[in-house]
């Protein structure tokens, strides 16, 4: 009889603890959504861009676009735009997740709750509190490089 209260005791503890985790999931997300993070942004200022002009135009032909680069430890975006290079932040502004370029609906998307931007880096549907951060994406003059750097 003496041994059923320290059983219950460890199972209450068990049970407020599982609210306690479980409160504190449903109110993470509502928290982060009306405190948001600062806005990342590369630690990078300027960099040759590892694809060059003609894999976009191919890229922009085939529909396979090569994955975010490390940009300064952030992951960054290369794409074509009315044929020219546009470099933007792939972090997601909501809980960081890593965005994709949608080519078919020429947005730019996260999927982890279905946020979308625009090609500018608006947000445009979904949780993103904030646009993205997008760079400066310029040609090496006679060249197929493409030079990356933040907006001063
Ligand atoms: S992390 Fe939630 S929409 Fe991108």
């Amino acid at each position: 009889m003496s041994d059923s209260f320290p059983r219950r005791s460890w199972l209450a503890r068990c049970l407020g603890g599982g609210i306690a985790a479980t409160l504190a999931a449903l109110f993470y997300p509502v928290a982060r959504f009306l405190w948001p993070r600062a806005a990342t942004s590369s630690g990078a200022l300027e960099m040759v861009a590892p694809y060059k002009m003609d894999e976009l135009k191919r890229a922009e032909k085939t529909g396979q676009w090569p994955p975010p680069f490390n940009f300064g430890g952030k992951p960054c975006l290369l794409i074509l735009v009315d044929g020219e290079p546009r470099a933007i932040n792939a972090v997601c502004t909501h809980v960081q997740c890593t965005v994709e370029y949608r080519a078919a609906s020429r947005d730019i998307f996260c999927n982890c709750h279905n946020g979308v931007y625009d090609l500018n880096g608006r947000n445009i549907a979904g949780p993103p509190p904030r646009p993205l951060e997008v760079y400066q994406a310029v040609r090496k003059p006679g060249q197929e490089e493409i030079i990356v750097s933040r907006k001063a």
